[in-house]
C-alpha cells in the first residue's frame, strides 16, 4: 500500500532568498512548498531599514507571486533607529531582527561588534514584543571556531537573557548540544531553528575524504554527539524547536573556490529529507510540529491553511542535482543517501 502523510503547508523560519538573478532562480524552490518564510536581511547592502526591508518584499513577491509570505527582518547594526524598527513592525512591514556578531557569517561585516552599544533597541524590541533572531557564534579569533556557539550563549546570549528577560529571542540554526540544553534550561520566551543539514551531517561529512564545500556552513557542523542532540530535539515534540533550513544558495563558483562561502541549499529537497530523517527515527507523526506548527505559535501566528501531501515510493525519487540560475548554476544538498518521499 502506498504510504502518503498530509502535512498542514509548512514554514521555513530561517531562509535567504538573495536578490536579483539569484533570487529569481531559486524561491520558486521555497515558494513550492512553504507557505511563508522568515527572510534573511544579509543582502548585499544588508536590510537595515522598514523601507528596505519594504522594498525588498516587494521584489521576492513579484518573483513567488502572492502564494508565498516573506516574512521580513531587519539587520541590527550598532546604528539602528529604535524607533524605526518599533515602527515598521507596527507597520506589518517587518516580523523580527537579525543579530549578526560582526564577521561571524556571509554579509555580516556590518553586524554588531559591541553589544551595549544595541542595548536601546533591544529595550525597545523587548517593550514592542518583536523578536530577536541570533546568528549564534562569537568571532574572538581567539576562539575555536567549533567552540563558538558555545562562548556565545555564555559571553553574549544570556547575558542579553538576563537584562532582558522580557525580549523573545529565536536561536538560529543550532549546531551543539549545549544550544539544545540552554533552550531547554529557558522556563520561557526562548526558541531554536534547526536546519535540514545539521540533522543530516556531521564534521566528518565536510573533512574525511576529501574537503567537500557543498557541506560546508555556518554554524559549521559539529561532531556526531552534537548532531545526535539536534535530531532528538527536532523529533521530540518539543514546540521550542522548529524547522529553519537556512537554505542560503552560493553559485557553484563560489563554493568550489580555494575561499568557498559558506551555506549550504536545501530549498529543493528538504521536505523530501526530513520525511525520511523523522520516518527513521520513528517520529513521522511529530513532522507536523516541527514544519508547521512550532515556529507558528512561537511568532503567535496562525497556522496555514492548505497541505501539502508526501508520498513514499518504492524506488528513490529525482531530484535535480543543481538549480540553473541567472548568477550561475547552485549546487541542491546531498544528503548522502536515497530519498523516498517525494512532494505531490
Ligand atoms: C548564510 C549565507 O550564505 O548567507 N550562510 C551559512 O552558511 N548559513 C549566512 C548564515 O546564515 O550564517
Ligand atoms: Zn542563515
Amino acid at each position: 500500500m502506498t504510504q502518503r502523510l498530509t502535512l498542514p503547508r509548512p514554514d521555513d523560519w530561517h531562509l535567504h532568498l538573495r536578490d536579483g538573478a539569484m533570487m529569481e532562480g531559486i524561491a520558486p524552490e521555497s515558494a513550492r512548498h512553504f507557505a511563508r518564510a522568515i527572510i534573511m536581511p544579509n543582502l548585499v547592502p544588508p536590510v537595515v531599514t522598514g523601507a528596505q526591508a519594504a522594498a525588498y518584499r516587494e521584489r521576492i513577491l513579484a518573483v513567488t507571486g502572492p502564494g508565498f509570505t516573506p516574512l521580513m527582518t531587519l539587520y541590527l547594526t550598532e546604528a539602528t533607529d529604535p524607533a524605526d524598527v518599533v515602527a515598521a513592525h507596527a507597520a506589518g512591514i517587518i516580523t523580527a531582527v537579525k543579530l549578526y556578531p560582526a564577521g561571524a557569517t556571509t554579509n555580516s561585516a556590518s553586524g554588531v561588534r559591541d553589544f551595549d552599544r544595541v542595548r536601546g533597541v533591544l529595550e525597545a524590541m523587548e517593550a514592542a514584543g518583536i523578536p530577536l533572531l541570533t546568528h549564534g557564534e562569537v568571532t574572538d579569533p581567539e576562539v575555536d571556531i567549533f567552540d563558538r556557539e558555545a562562548v556565545f550563549i555564555d559571553r553574549v546570549l544570556d547575558p542579553i537573557r538576563r537584562r532582558s528577560p522580557g525580549l523573545r529571542v529565536v536561536m538560529e540554526h543550532i549546531t551543539t548540544s549545549d544550544a539544545v540544553a540552554y533552550v531547554r534550561s529557558q522556563p520561557e520566551g526562548l526558541g531554536a531553528t534547526i536546519t535540514t543539514h545539521h540533522l543530516v551531517i556531521n564534521r566528518n561529512h565536510i573533512l574525511v575524504g576529501g574537503i567537500r564545500p557543498h557541506y560546508y556552513c555556518l554554524p559549521v557542523a559539529k561532531r556526531e554527539t552534537h548532531r545526535l542532540a539536534l535530531l532528538e530535539a527536532a523529533t521530540s515534540g518539543d514546540a521550542r524547536f522548529f524547522l529553519g533550513t537556512d537554505s542560503a544558495p552560493h553559485a557553484d563558483a563560489a563554493k568550489e573556490s580555494a575561499c568557498g562561502c559558506a551555506g549550504c541549499f536545501t530549498a529543493t529537497n528538504t521536505l523530501s529529507i526530513l520525511a525520511q530523517v523523522f520516518e527513521q527515527a520513528q517520529a513521522l507523526d511529530l513532522l507536523e510540529g516541527f514544519v508547521a506548527r512550532h515556529g507558528a505559535g512561537f511568532y503567535g501566528l496562525a497556522m496555514n491553511a492548505g497541505s501539502v501531501t508526501l508520498e513514499r515510493s518504492e524506488s528513490p525519487v529525482a531530484y535535480p542535482a543543481r538549480i540553473e540560475t541567472g548568477a550561475g548554476p547552485v549546487t541542491v544538498f546531498d544528503p548522502g543517501f536515497p530519498l523516498y518521499w517525494r512532494v505531490l
